[in-house]
């Protein structure tokens, strides 16, 4: 069966995220078929337009990260009601220069943790249309809002209640299940 390189970045600067042990307990529940990759951004300066004609190594690294994944994995907070301005810069620099938009026809998938009870809803809903526009297929369904309460995911990034565990498992299945359909019908290499 083939296997899929996954990049995956974390909305979320902070030391002890709660998105990023998400993250490290969906890799854990994901089909062995995915190969996980962390697309780091903090490094990359405010994006202009002025650095078009002259990427900086940190961007080109970052924009190749992108454009060499299978498919991308967003897991990001909801920062008022929105997503991070960190996400969204390291978005603008993977999507310019006009005509190199490393998320173009990119399967992605989007999901996201908070303590309140929306769960990120309204971040991504804006995430989906930004990604709408930079033109990656996104897995519309299963929708994953997580209200994380402590002890949720222990010390070894497993999630401790049953029917959470069981919806995110079924969570990374269909997200591998996309990214296959996707790539059958939009092959990287077109
Ligand atoms: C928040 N938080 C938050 N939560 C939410 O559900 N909706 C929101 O709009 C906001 N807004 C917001 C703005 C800013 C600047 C901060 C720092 C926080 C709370 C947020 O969900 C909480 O801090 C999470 O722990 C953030 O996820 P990470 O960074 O721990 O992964």
């Amino acid at each position: 069966m083939r296997t899929y390189k996954i990049g995956y970045l974390i909305g979320s600067l902070a030391k002890g995220s709660i998105n990023r042990k998400l993250a490290q307990a969906l890799i854990k529940l994901a089909p062995s078929t995915l190969e996980f990759k962390e697309i780091s951004f903090k490094d990359l300066p405010l994006y202009s337009y002025d650095y078009d004609d002259d990427f900086p190594q940190v961007a080109r690294d970052f924009k190749e990260a992108i454009k060499s994944s299978d498919g991308i994995l967003f897991v990001t907070p909801e920062y008022n009601r929105s997503i991070p301005g960190g996400l969204k810069n390291a978005i603008d620099w993977a999507s310019r220069p006009y005509g190199t938009n490393a998320f173009s026809r990119k399967p992605t998938a989007v999901i996201g943790a908070s303590p309140g009870a929306i769960g990120t809803a309204v971040a991504q809903q804006n995430l989906r249309s930004v990604l709408s526009f930079c033109n990656a297929p996104q897995m519309n369904a299963p929708e994953a809002y997580i209200q994380f309460k402590p002890g949720m995911i222990n010390d070894d990034d497993d999630v401790t209640v049953e029917s959470t565990r069981d919806f995110l498992r079924t969570y990374m299945q269909e997200y591998h299940d996309f990214v296959a359909r996707v790539l059958t019908v939009l092959p990287n290499d077109v």
